[in-house]
């Protein structure tokens, strides 16, 4: 399966997304990791995308644009795969559907997760991140067995750079302004799967499955 997964900052993409590519089989690819991956690693790419991240703004869509399409390119995407945190603009969105049809492919689906805003800012602000392994907990909705270290591989968590209050806030707003038109994009392409993401991560996960015909019970 082709799927995208939309949602507003905390509405529980990543959390969705580790459960979906594992029943499914499919890789994830979460465009914000891949940022990530490359400032920690110091490439040219985290140079150019660093103070984007830093202050809550969108990364330029021609470099997010060639960096999906370079994944998407990859044996591993032949049979399908999980869109998360990409396209964040209509642009990408475009991008995207050009590319795929190129290829005589389309996606299936877009599941759209949608959380009230002050949930999100709760949610964002409790968030800890595993930096080894990526897994994500929260302190009071998905807290570690042991507070601090991660389940799956013993690291220690840390809290994302940009989940401040303040560039949260901001995050929100790119979203409202340039991402949430993607809603109405994919509506009209019959592809949008609207979600209830304000219920616990397990039965989000089940709303998902029958979203696509699956029964993960
Ligand atoms: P990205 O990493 O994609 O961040 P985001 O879209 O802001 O989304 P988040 O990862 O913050 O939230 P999520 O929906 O994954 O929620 P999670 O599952 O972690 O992007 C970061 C930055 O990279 C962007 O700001 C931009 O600069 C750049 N970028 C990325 N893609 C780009 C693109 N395409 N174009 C341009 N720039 C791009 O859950 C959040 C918390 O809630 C966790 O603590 C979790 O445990 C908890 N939680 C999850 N589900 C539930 C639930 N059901 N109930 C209670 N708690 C829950
Ligand atoms: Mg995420
Ligand atoms: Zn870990």
């Amino acid at each position: 399966m082709r799927l995208v997964l939309l949602g507003p900052p905390g509405a529980g993409k990543g959390t969705q997304a580790a459960a979906i590519s594992q029943r499914l089989a499919i890789p994830h690819i979460s465009t914000g990791d891949m940022f990530r991956a490359a400032i920690r690693e110091g490439t040219p790419l985290g140079r150019r995308a660093e103070a984007y991240l830093k202050e809550g703004g969108l990364v330029p869509d021609e470099v997010t644009v060639g960096l999906v399409q370079e994944r998407l390119e990859q044996p591993d995407c032949r049979a399908g795969f999980l869109l998360d945190g990409f396209p964040r603009t209509v642009a990408q969105a475009e991008a995207l559907d050009a590319w795929l049809a190129g290829r005589g492919e389309k996606l299936d689906a877009v599941i759209d997760i949608e959380v009230p805003r002050d949930d999100l800012l709760e949610r964002l602000t409790g968030r800890r991140v595993c930096p080894r392994c990526g897994a994500t907990y929260h302190v009071r909705y998905n807290p570690p067995a042991a507070a601090g270290k991660c389940d799956a591989c013993g690291g220690e968590l840390i809290q994302r750079a940009d989940d401040t209050e303040e560039t949260v806030s901001k995050r929100l707003d790119v979203y409202t302004r340039q991402t949430s038109p993607l809603i109405a994009y994919y509506r009209q392409r019959g592809l949008l799967r609207e979600i209830d993401g304000s219920q616990a991560i397990p039965a989000v996960t089940l709303a998902v499955g029958q979203a696509l015909g699956r029964d993960w019970q």
